[in-house]
């Protein structure tokens, strides 16, 4: 049965009044989230009211507006894109390459004005591409690309996806039509998340993050860009009637930052081509840390009346600039396709290449990823490839230039072997990765098990560096890491480049990882997919090594963050006879002796505990993994929430803390960093409630 149709005339006023209170707290949410990057509240929270939303509209269809947040989701799918003309046509930019061409250009500037000196906006040039959005009476009525300036394509269903495009502007003082320029982009994260999710739905992945946006704007169906994490960046403006931006570029900027747009963080206000100069070092210095693509860097005369008079040229502005940053593509030539063999076994195509410089690095490797990687692309030795490194990722091979292979190329074939050991390579289905099975039989696995046992986080020996490692494995002193503990003065001296003096901190070294936590110990072990947050986790809950080592499938998939395949891999590492046998030696006291405080079975100390059943809220970005602090105060039978209440005993906060700390805060909790959390764990003795008051401050 359905209920009848509410009668839209005679709308319940309290439900009209639910939906503009929804629709107000979504739109501030949204703001806070895609605009400040600051968010106040949950996912979870934002779904719940956006769900609630889409009902009350659902039922009272009068309600929704084409400004409502959930009219962000995707439209149904057009035919084609219609044409839109801009108002204003949108332009390019001049460029400069070196110091002189800015100077220059700050010549003309002071010149033509007849003034000594300039201001300018500086900001980063973004990779994406530029969009023109026009608003009127504060609501967006149309969104466009550039097109050839003049006549571009009309993408307002696509661009009403994007989070950081606010569909009604903020406040009420904007101009009665006001056009936006600005530049829509992927952020580097999301772009690797894109390319991921197509790798695995078996699509060709977009090249970079400038196809990934433009491709996933140019989509007919909006649903799709609605899925794509774009976002955009107004750094500019088109058509202004029936209002005023202000007297200068940055004002206008402000202004547009007011009424709910994003402007570049990254846009300041520099005097000169000195300043100029020194603000496009500061970002070229950067540019590897951005999270988004940069090719460059722009410089706006900041006076708007000074641009005014100075206009334009054919197809640029006199008054603004680009200064231009080297391509993150280069091409190169392939010299050979080789295969590299990780900690855990797997095979990693790379391809060497003829070193080349790519935006000031010289690049020598490039990984291909896994072997359908290498087959989709057809990478061979001899090819021309495009080599492309952004921020610290490591460089990547982004396609062949098939017109330039050479005669006699042959496609590559994953080895049957494994190129360090000669085991069987072993493939299962439906994973990528291919693995050597040979284990630390193999010396290529047993260096990287080394590194990784000897690491700053594992059992951290300072001074066992990877050529020490690599020395040791080719020639023999080492297999194990148990045999890192028989290791003598004499042969380690006597290695190239070591001396006593090297050789003996080694040893003491070696001597004080005797030491060690179990959580550090388990991580040490190497166990696919046990990271540094699992081992604390597991540490936590079994306390002792030898009940994790005989924990069945079902006792570990019972623990919080323990999954079917981590428990899967636990498992098959403790059951191999030569993982035990390697425990076996280092844990021998006669043997190499490691071990760690033993901690009382965690079910007694959890009632001897003080903290015993008190609730603890975690907040903030936190130094420490938030898993290992939960697994630890788990340990003392302390409980772990999500929401702060009445309940609630302490709100431990990191940096960033959001509404919790504040509702925490009012009533009356007390609230401890991580450090005072340390003190309240280790020193029991005094009354908690009293400890944390007085560490308050
Ligand atoms: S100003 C009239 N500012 O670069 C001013 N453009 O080569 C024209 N771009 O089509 C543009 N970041 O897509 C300007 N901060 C920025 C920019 C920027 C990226 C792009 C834009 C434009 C192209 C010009």
């Amino acid at each position: 049965m359905t209920a009848p149709a509410p009668d839209p005339v005679r709308l319940d006023p309290a439900v009209q009044a639910r939906a503009a209170e929804l629709r107000a707290q979504l739109e501030f949410h949204n703001h806070r989230y895609y605009v400040l990057d600051d968010p106040e509240v949950p996912d979870a929270e934002y779904d719940r009211q956006l769900r609630e939303l889409q009902q009350l509209e659902e039922r009272y269809p009068t309600l929704r507006t084409a400004d409502s947040p959930t009219q962000r989701v995707g439209a149904p799918p057009l035919q084609h894109f219609a044409t839109a003309e801009h108002l204003v046509p949108m332009l390019s930019l001049g460029n400069a390459r070196t110091e002189a061409d800015l100077r220059d250009f700050d010549q003309r500037i002071r010149r033509e004005l007849d003034i000594e000196s300039v201001h300018y906006v500086a900001e980063p040039k973004l990779d994406g591409l530029a969009i023109s959005l026009v608003y009127e009476n504060g609501l967006l009525i149309r969104a466009a690309t550039r097109g050839d300036g003049r006549i571009g394509e009309e993408v307002t269903a696509q661009v009403r996806t994007i989070g950081a495009v606010p569909l009604r502007l903020r406040g009420s003082d904007w101009p009665q039509r006001l056009e936006v320029r600005g530049e829509v982009y992927l952020p580097l994260a999301g772009f690797e998340a894109l390319k991921q999710r197509m790798l695995e739905q078996g699509q060709t992945p977009f090249k970079n993050p400038r196809n990934a946006a433009a491709g996933s704007l140019r989509q007919l169906d909006p649903r799709i860009t609605a899925r794509r994490p774009l976002t955009m960046v107004c750094y500019g403006f088109g058509a202004v009637a029936g209002g005023a931006l202000g007297a200068t570029q940055h004002e206008a900027l402000a202004r547009l930052r007011d009424w709910g747009l994003r402007v570049s963080a990254d846009s300041t206000l520099v005097t000169g081509a000195e300043g100029c100069l020194q603000y496009q070092e500061r970002m070229a210095a950067r540019r590897d840390q951005l999270d988004y693509e940069i090719d460059g860097v722009v410089f706006k005369v900041d006076d708007l009346a000074a641009q005014r008079r100075l206009g334009f040229r054919a197809r640029d502005p006199i008054w603004a600039i680009a200064f231009k940053y080297p391509p993150r593509e280069e091409q190169t030539r392939v010299r050979a396709v080789e295969f590299q063999v990780g900690r855990t076994g797997a095979i990693t195509p790379v391809a060497r290449l003829e070193p080349v410089t790519v935006a000031g690095v010289t690049v020598a490797n490039a990984t291909l990823h896994n072997i359908d990687e290498v087959q989709r692309k057809d990478v061979r030795a001899g090819d021309t490839v495009i080599v492309r490194r952004a921020g610290d990722v490591i460089p990547e091979v982004v396609g062949v230039i098939q017109a330039l292979r050479p005669p006699d190329t042959e496609p590559v074939r994953l080895p049957a072997q494994c190129p360090v050991c000669a085991s069987d390579v072993i493939r299962t289905e439906g994973e990528a990765v291919a693995r050597c099975s040979g284990g630390l039989f193999c010396a290529a696995q047993r260096k990287e098990a080394l590194k990784h046992f000897a690491s700053r986080r594992a059992l951290d020996i300072d001074g066992l560096g990877d050529k020490l490692i690599e020395q040791l494995i080719e020639q023999e002193l080492v297999k194990t890491p148990a045999d890192l503990y028989a290791l003598r003065a004499e042969t380690i001296a006597a290695l190239p480049r070591m001396g006593e003096k090297s050789s003996h901190n080694l040893l003491a070294a070696v001597e004080r990882s005797r030491t060690t936590t179990l959580a550090r110990f388990i991580y040490a072990l190497g166990i696919r997919e046990v990271g540094e947050t699992m081992a604390a986790v597991l540490a936590a809950h079994f306390g002792a090594l030898e009940s994790l080592m005989q924990a069945e499938t079902e006792i570990l998939i019972a623990i919080d963050g323990v999954g079917p395949t981590v428990a899967e891999h636990i498992r098959g590492f403790f059951a191999q006879d030569h993982n035990r046998e390697v425990i076996a030696q280092l844990t021998d006291p006669n043997g190499a002796g490691l071990h760690w405080p033993d901690p009382p079975p965690p079910s007694e100390a959890a009632q001897q505990h003080p903290l015993s059943g008190t609730t603890f809220v975690l907040t903030g970005t936190l130094a420490r993994p938030r898993d290992a602090i939960k697994a630890e105060l788990l340990a003392v039978g302390a409980k772990v929430t999500s929401a702060v209440s009445s309940n609630t005993d302490y709100v431990i906060v990191g940096d960033n803390p959001g509404s919790k700390a504040a509702k925490a805060a009012q009533l009356g909790i007390p609230i401890l960093d991580e450090t005072q959390l340390r003190v309240l764990l280790a020193d029991p003795g005094t009354p908690p409630a009293m400890q944390a008051q007085s560490t308050q401050r």
